[in-house]
């Protein structure tokens, strides 16, 4: 790796610098990620390295409101071709407005080994591209996740309403999806989380994961509801009612996520990919470093992936069955918003298509998993980690005014 000398700018970085978290890597080598990004990616290090790590004068673009969006403080680069990147720190600091759903500080990790088990799956051209560089700041090596921004890529809020039916094939992509998202426990596929690629007239043809920043925590079911209050880590979930999956359902084209077409296609490729997709993140988990953490991220993992194994084989072996484990089954009042459906016909059908509940995998108990009030978690579960895990300098995390709102 060539030395990087000084060359992107300290002032651009303001609040991304303080949203480190030294803690990160004691957790993650993120020398794992360096260099380790897939082929279609490769163009744009060059691009990356070119015109921001090594370019004099870098082009930092400010105040970019639809860009900006998010949580995670960011800056935003412009290359000489006009492509743009998202630049946020590798190592990021939790917020304490994300207690409740995130542990572990990394980001960064999570991200990289999305995409790792996307490309892994075949279904690389379906995840944001990223890559990891290490910036000199303050006169300290950061490491940064380094976003390509697709150009042709809208968020799914956007999405025209106008009559047309949205291509079949994307609603197989969005199960694929759902299915990753269920896998890693995806906790963030909110609308601005899922992107669309239209057509010239607008309609949309593809689909494009980003930000999976909040995956691999194991902590919380999918916290992106649109039914509030009903069993939520389950494969419908992730697959139909999380809000960014949401805004593909449209009741009035028929047309849902979690339908046996889509959900069969899905299996299908989790029959043929998830092998692969194990494999690799047994590479990724490499980057781990902390023992217990690497323990904690597999054991979910290898939990959740047979759980999909299991789903497919029941898929085929029982096509008109419920397919809920017993010890889980719903009470039939749940069926109408954990299904996300309010016409009755439909409701009928679909029971039988769907669903495979398993035990929402949590590191604590029920009772510790719910954690309601962020100064105690502060005060306590912040040290209490920090101690389990042999870290001395945990760095301390004040709630601002309004975080919680802002967090998405
Ligand atoms: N690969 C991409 N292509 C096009 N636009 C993108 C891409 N990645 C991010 N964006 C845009 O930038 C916004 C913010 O990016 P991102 O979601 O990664 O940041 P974030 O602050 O971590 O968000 P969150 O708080 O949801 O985690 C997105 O909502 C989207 O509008
Ligand atoms: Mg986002």
């Amino acid at each position: 790796m060539t030395t990087l000398t000084k060359t992107v700018r300290d002032e651009d970085y303001g609040h991304v610098l303080t949203a480190h978290d030294a803690a990160g890597s004691n957790i993650v080598d993120h020398g794992f990620h360096i260099g380790s990004e897939p082929q279609n990616v490769q163009t744009d290090v060059a691009e990356y390295h070119n015109d921001v790590i090594a370019h004099p004068r870098p082009i930092a673009v400010q105040g970019n409101s639809r860009l900006a969006r998010g949580a995670s403080p960011k800056v935003f680069y412009r290359a000489r071709s006009g492509k743009y990147f998202l630049v946020k720190p590798y190592h990021e600091k939790i917020r304490s407005g994300a207690w409740d759903y995130m542990h572990y500080p990394y980001a960064g990790f999570a991200e990289m080994a999305s995409q790792a088990l996307y490309h892994a799956g075949g279904i690389g051209h379906l995840h944001s591209k990223l890559h990891v560089a290490p910036h000199t700041l303050k006169g300290k090596v950061k490491p940064m996740l380094v976003v390509s921004i697709d150009p042709n890529a809208k968020t799914v809020d956007m999405l025209p309403q106008t009559y047309k039916s949205y291509p079949h094939k994307m609603y197989n992509e969005a199960a694929k999806i759902g299915l990753m998202d269920f896998l890693t426990n995806n906790n963030d596929r909110h609308h601005f989380n899922l992107m669309y690629y239209p057509d010239q007239e607008g309609q949309p043809q593809g689909l494009l994961a980003i930000d999976s920043g909040r995956a691999f925590q194991y902590k919380r079911a999918n916290r992106w509801a649109t039914d509030p209050g009903t069993p939520r880590d389950n494969v419908f979930h992730y697959l139909s009612s999380s809000q960014g999956m949401h805004m593909l359902n449209r009741a009035e084209h028929d047309q849902y996520v979690g339908t046996r077409p889509h959900i069969s296609h899905a299996l299908e490729w989790w029959k043929a990919n998830g092998p692969a997709i194990r494999k690799e993140m047994v590479n990724q988990l490499q980057a781990v470093t902390d023992e217990n953490v690497r323990q904690w991220i597999w054991s979910n993992f290898l939990n959740r992936s047979q759980v999909l194994d299991k789903l497919s084989k029941a898929w085929d072996d029982h096509p008109d069955e419920r397919l809920y484990l017993p010890e889980y089954e719903l009470p039939e009042e749940y069926y109408p918003q954990d299904l996300n459906v309010n016409d009755r016909q439909r409701l009928a059908s679909i029971p039988y298509t769907l669903i495979y509940r398993h035990r929402p995998v949590e590191p604590w108990d029920s009772q510790d998993a719910i954690m309601p009030d962020p100064k105690e978690i502060e005060e306590q579960a912040q040290p209490a980690l920090a101690k389990s895990l042999g870290i001395e300098d945990w760095p301390e995390v004040k709630l601002q005014e309004g975080e919680d709102e802002a967090d998405r």
